[in-house]
């Protein structure tokens, strides 16, 4: 057993600054699974006892597909900034919730769940430390009662220089307001209707070429439309049912290469077709609590400022 991140490579926030300037590729945060399980429910992919059943085949799969992740962004180019594990906090390491960072300001989660809110002490410490270490300039919070879970639902559109937020499930429409006056940048909220598809992340991937993948039933008609009309029906690709029930839809986008936990033959061909390179990492064990890639993933290099 021992540190499942690859020994070598260099930890602490000043190591990864001065390795920052030497690499292109994306700028991540990720927490090891030394904690994870499924030991509550909070959305119907999760089922604590058929995890009891396998839990300890499930926890090792949940390790070695965390580091094959890992591996394939290292490859990528990547420098991850680890968040450590804790116990008792299985949902740390989907980092996309922990906040959402755009132009290294940072607006950490407020967790609608009893079971999650936990962690937003955790990510507080840490996004703390990033920020001493110059990693990140400011650090905000949303008003009480406004909740909020991060890049899951606040999905930052390089191509169309906005953020896309979710609502109606887990994060408040209201915390649009504060996105806004923090970023400066528009926004467009998306209802999620589907309790499958919880986080807008889970249904809603933009592509580095502009295009968006989406499953067309996790949004009303007027969600649709908004699409349709800001992104172009030519370039909205829709997720069919067989690849939105593996979570297809939570792929990681870098530059021309798409990180899936699964993406059917048919997705692929199109990603292809379009000028994208597949990867797949076996995340069947994140699956069980309801995320695959990109909920494992956070991004600190989106910048709508400059570039
Ligand atoms: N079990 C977690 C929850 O229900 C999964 C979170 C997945 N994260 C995501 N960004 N979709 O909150």
């Amino acid at each position: 057993a021992g540190r499942i991140v690859p020994a070598g490579h260099a930890h602490g926030a000043a190591a990864q600054r001065a390795t920052t300037a030497a690499s292109n590729g994306p700028h991540l945060v990720m927490c090891p699974p030394e904690h994870y399980e499924v030991s509550y429910k909070i959305n119907p992919w999760m089922d604590p006892a058929a995890w009891a059943v396998s839990a300890e085949t499930l926890a090792h799969d949940a390790r070695v597909g965390w580091q094959k992740l890992y591996d394939t962004y290292r490859a990528l180019g990547a420098n991850i900034e680890i968040m450590p594990a804790q116990p008792g906090l299985p949902d740390l390491v989907f980092t996309a919730n922990c906040a959402v960072v755009l132009d290294r300001k940072v607006l950490l989660a407020r967790y609608k769940c009893a079971e999650r809110q936990g962690e937003e002490a955790h990510g507080r410490r840490f996004f703390e430390g990033l920020k001493q270490s110059g990693v990140v300039d400011e650090i905000h919070e949303l008003p009480a009662g406004v909740f909020f879970e991060g890049a899951g639902d606040c999905y930052w559109d390089p191509h169309r220089r906005m953020l896309w937020t979710g609502w109606g499930q887990r994060s408040s429409l209201e915390a649009r307001t504060a996105i806004e006056r923090i970023y400066g940048v528009p926004t467009a909220s998306l209802k999620l209707v589907d309790p499958r598809f919880y986080h807008l992340d889970t249904a809603f991937c933009v592509l580095s070429g502009g295009e968006v993948l989406y499953v067309p039933g996790a949004f009303t008609e007027e969600g649709r439309q908004l699409m349709r009309a800001l992104i172009g029906p030519e370039r909205l690709i829709a997720v069919e049912d067989a690849d939105a029930e593996t979570l297809a839809a939570n792929s990681v986008a870098v530059g021309r290469d798409l990180v899936f936990g699964s993406c059917g033959a048919a997705l692929e061909t199109q990603l292809n077709a379009r000028g994208y390179t597949v990867h797949r990492v076996p995340l069947g064990s994140f699956g069980r609590s309801g995320g695959s890639a990109y909920c494992l993933t956070l991004r600190l290099d989106n910048y709508a400022l400059a570039s």
